[in-house]
Formats: C-alpha cells, sequence, structure tokens
C-alpha cells in the first residue's frame, strides 16, 4: 500500500508487520557530511507516516496489552487501574499497532530500562503521533527541542546550558511572586459562600499559574497565555490528526521568532537574552537551537504542573484527612509534595527505537515508538510499598515523576516550587472544599484534571 507523506512523497508498506519497506526518495539528500539516523525513514520529509492511523478505523480500545492508548478518552481517568490490571496479568510490556506500532512498558523496571539505554532508543520524537520526524527535521543528535530531543553527546552540551537558569539560587527567589500570583487567582475567584460557591479549581486557579510563570522567566507579554495553552494542546493532545495541520503549532514558531529578534535588538534580564548569549565550546548557538529550547521550556512548563496542582487539589477534595493533616502539621508538606509527585505523576514521554532489538521477548523495530509511562513505574509494587494508597507522609519515596535517565527533568526545581506554594496558598484560603460534579481529564502523555469542580466549605476570610 502508499500513503502520502508531507511534500507529497509516496512512501511503500508492507501492512503484514507495519514496517515500512522501501522510500521513495524526491527530494536530494542534505550536505555531503549529512548522517540520516533512521536508515529507512523516507528522505525529503520533515514529517512521515509509517501507516495512516484513524482512531475511527481500530474503534474503542479492545484490550489494553495488545492495543494500547493513551489517547483513548477513557485512558486518563482510569490510568492506574489500567497499569495494575496489565501488571496483573503478566504484561510488563504492552503493545499497539496504532500510530504505526508502539510498546509501553510497564513495570518499574521496564521503564527504567528504555530511559537509560540511549543506544538503542531515541528522544528523537518523545511525543507519540501519527508522524515520525523526517530526515528534513533537525536530525540526531539535535532534535528539534532540545535537549529532551536530543541524544549523546549534544544533550549533555544542550543541557548544561539550561541547567544554570533552573539551578535552586535562581528559582527560589521567584517564591513571592509566586505566591502573590496564586492569591490574586484566589481573590479573582469574588465573594465565596460557604457550602455553596463552586469553582473550577483547575480552569480558574491551576492553568494559570505555571504558563504565567515561565512567560515571565522568559520576558514574553501575560497576555499571550492563551497562545501558549493553545500551542501547548496542540503539541500533546492532537496527536492523532495529519501531520503538518497543527496551526498553533506554525503559529508559536512566528511568536517566538519575532520575540528572538526583539530579544536581540533589546536585550534585557530574562531567560531569552540569557539563551540568545550562551555558547557551546566558543559557538552561539544558532537561533533554531535556541528558538527549541523555548519550545520546550513551554511545552515541558505548562500542562505538567498544572497537572501535577489540579491532581494533588483533586486529591484534597475527596481526603479531608489529608487536608487536615497538612493545615495542621504544615511540615508535612515535604513528604506529601513528593507523594502527589509520585501518586499522580503527569507526565509519560516517549521514545523512537533507534535499531532493531529484542527487549524482554519483544522484537522491536527501528521507528517503533516506546512509551515511557513513569506515573505507571510509581505505581509498580516491586518498587513501593502499598504503591496504591496515598500516604501523606510517606518518607522511603525514590519516584519517577521527573523522569530517569539523562533526560531527568531539569525544572524540577521550578515544578516543585509552584506546586508547594500553589497547594499552600489554596488551603490556606480554603480550610475545607469538596467535589462537586464531574472531573474532565486531559487527553494523551500529559495526566491531570482539565475541569475540576470543586465546591468551598470553609473560607479564611
Ligand atoms: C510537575 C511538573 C513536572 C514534571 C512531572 C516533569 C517531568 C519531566 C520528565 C518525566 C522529564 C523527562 C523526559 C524524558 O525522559 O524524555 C522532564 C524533562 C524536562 N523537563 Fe520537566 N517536568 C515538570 C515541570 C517542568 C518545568 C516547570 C520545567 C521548566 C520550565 C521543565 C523542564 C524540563 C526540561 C527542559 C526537560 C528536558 C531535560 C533533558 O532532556 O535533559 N519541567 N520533565
Amino acid at each position: 500500500m502508499t500513503e502520502t507523506v508531507d511534500r507529497g512523497e509516496t512512501v511503500q508498506h508492507d501492512k503484514a508487520d507495519g514496517h515500512s519497506q522501501t522510500a521513495t526518495p524526491a527530494a536530494p539528500r542534505r550536505g555531503a557530511d549529512y548522517v540520516p539516523t533512521f536508515g529507512d525513514s523516507p528522505e525529503g520529509t520533515d514529517v512521515w507516516q509509517r501507516v495512516p492511523y484513524d482512531p475511527d478505523d481500530y474503534g474503542p480500545v479492545s484490550d489494553y496489552r495488545t492495543d494500547f492508548d493513551h489517547a483513548a478518552p477513557e485512558y486518563n481517568p482510569v490510568a492506574p487501574e489500567i497499569w495494575k490490571e496489565l501488571r496483573e496479568s503478566g504484561c510488563p510490556v504492552a503493545h499497539s499497532d496504532r500510530y504505526g506500532g508502539m510498546w509501553v512498558p510497564i513495570t518499574h523496571e521496564t521503564v527504567n530500562e528504555v530511559a537509560y539505554d540511549t543506544e538503542n532508543f531515541t528522544s528523537r520524537s518523545v511525543v507519540v503521533s501519527v508522524g515520525r520526524p523526517g530526515d528534513l527535521a533537525l536530525p540526531a543528535p539535535i532534535g528539534g527541542v532540545p535537549p529532551i530531543t536530543s541524544d549523546p553527546p549534544f544533550h549533555g552540551m544542550a543541557r548544561r546550558l539550561l541547567l544554570p537558569a533552573f539551578a535552586p539560587k535562581k528559582i527560589e527567589p521567584w517564591e513571592p511572586e509566586i505566591r502573590q500570583l496564586c492569591n490574586d487567582l484566589l481573590d479573582r475567584m469574588g465573594d465565596i459562600v460557604p457550602g455553596e460557591t463552586v469553582i473550577d479549581a483547575a480552569v480558574q486557579y491551576a492553568q494559570h499559574i505555571p504558563v504565567n510563570v515561565i512567560g515571565r522567566m522568559l520576558g514574553f507579554p501575560s497576555e499571550d497565555e492563551d497562545l501558549f495553552r493553545r500551542f501547548v494542546h496542540d503539541a500533546l493532545e492532537r496527536i492523532t490528526e495529519e501531520p503538518g495541520t497543527r496551526e498553533g503549532m506554525e503559529d508559536l514558531g512566528n511568536y517566538i521568532r519575532a520575540q528572538i529578534d526583539d530579544h536581540r535588538a533589546n536585550p534585557r534580564d530574562d531567560l531569552t537574552s540569557y539563551l540568545l548569549d550562551v555558547e557551546i565550546e566558543g559557538t552561539p548557538v544558532s537561533d533554531e537551537v535556541v528558538g527549541g529550547m523555548i519550545v520546550l521550556l513551554l511545552i515541558a512548563g505548562i500542562d505538567t504542573t498544572w497537572s501535577a496542582i489540579g491532581s494533588s487539589l483533586w486529591h484534597l477534595a475527596q481526603h479531608p484527612e489529608d487536608h487536615q493533616r497538612l493545615l495542621d502539621d504544615p511540615d508535612v508538606m515535604t513528604f506529601a509534595l513528593e507523594e502527589f509527585l509520585r501518586a499522580y505523576a503527569p507526565v509519560t514521554m516517549a521514545r523512537l527505537v533507534a535499531k532493531d532489538n529484542d527487549f524482554h521477548g519483544c522484537p522491536m523495530k527501528q521507528d517503533d515508538w516506546v512509551l515511557l509511562p513513569f506515573p505507571a513505574a510509581n505505581r509498580d509494587p516491586a518498587k513501593f510499598d502499598d504503591p496504591d494508597t496515598f500516604i501523606v507522609d510517606r518518607e522511603e519515596n525514590r519516584h519517577a515523576a521527573f523522569g530517569l535517565g539523562i533526560h531527568r527533568c531539569l525544572g524540577s526545581n521550578l515544578a516543585r516550587l509552584e506546586l508547594k506554594v500553589a497547594i499552600e496558598e489554596f488551603i490556606a484560603r480554603f480550610p475545607r472544599f469538596e467535589l462537586a460534579g464531574d472531573v474532565r481529564w486531559s487527553v494523551g502523555q500529559i495526566r491531570g484534571p482539565r475541569e475540576l469542580p470543586v465546591r468551598i466549605l470553609d473560607a479564611a476570610d
């Protein structure tokens, strides 16, 4: 069968195993020194599809062991139960033909193994979608949004550029501003009648905090926050749509180019100017790479913490005993924070198989997707005692919410600060609240409530 890739080239398929057999090169190779990472991906493409994917052809998931779909609308609301069932049915690695072929390790051991194996698994694309990056996309080891899409050795260089900006001494001074922001959002909820007023803790609160903070750090105007959220939605949730149709991503590309130009002309004391100034081994970093890093900070910094704040408040709305413990004993927050992150870890990332390999008996083929559900690793009884119970003061808690291996989250200081301050301010203002209706969960790799109605039962003056 044939399929169309963007720019109109065609690719031949063997439908039997879903793997591309021949690619028709329609454009000349890049320069002589250009080394393609994927031997059999079609040349001359930014994005290519292995098998045309339409979720309607597959219908609802029949069996998560063999037909896994993290973008099925019912997946995120009940994901912990699905991981448990898979583990208990003796399936440490699930599979799916969707998205052109995808594997899903479920146990802590298998997730950890893939995350550390940068030889067999590339980070060139970390969001599963119908399109894989083609030869004209910024190639490995750099990738489109470094360092998350970078492989060694470039990964280490790109990561070292960003690390100083997220070190504790750079992040701690943001605390008063974040507290002020949370209080402004709480003030904006207007008059509260305890026992009656219902607010949406995701829409009116959680979603605004990380986007505002990362926007300010980058030196972007706060009125552009909707654009960033739309972009993140396009990048992370519209994954089954034809490559090249997610116009929010293009808008953001233009926006960031304009910001880079403006920051070059008028340097200031912010993260964008800092990135325009850094060098790798004495060479300035190209605008393409700086733009990619900014895109990454927006993707990595928005949905993730928004989801973590939302899930934590969702938990507290249903567990007044944990809420009360935090009010009575604020020092417990140190442990509670890690337990929120473990139990409700929001981030699943992905890899592409770099070369054929046998993984625990699974015949992985080059260009297959591998989903890395760090949240599932956090619920593995082989790693955590009683993993499905939230223990507010759990002491032993080496969770994987921020990832494992070389790509471990470099925004974790900021994420922890935002999460802590957001919860502290919310429970101080509303010492009692309860769930007041249906929760709407996100779709796809970042898991968290997008609508979270809560009834305020008690409000501080
Ligand atoms: C609760 C909130 C957050 C969670 C749970 C989280 C989780 C993660 C995870 C699991 C990874 C590893 C990805 C992989 O292995 O492919 C990662 C990487 C990353 N995160 Fe976060 N993140 C959060 C917030 C943030 C924030 C606020 C920022 C910065 C604004 C950020 C910046 C990054 C960056 C730059 C990377 C790539 C690091 C690398 O490739 O070396 N994250 N994050």
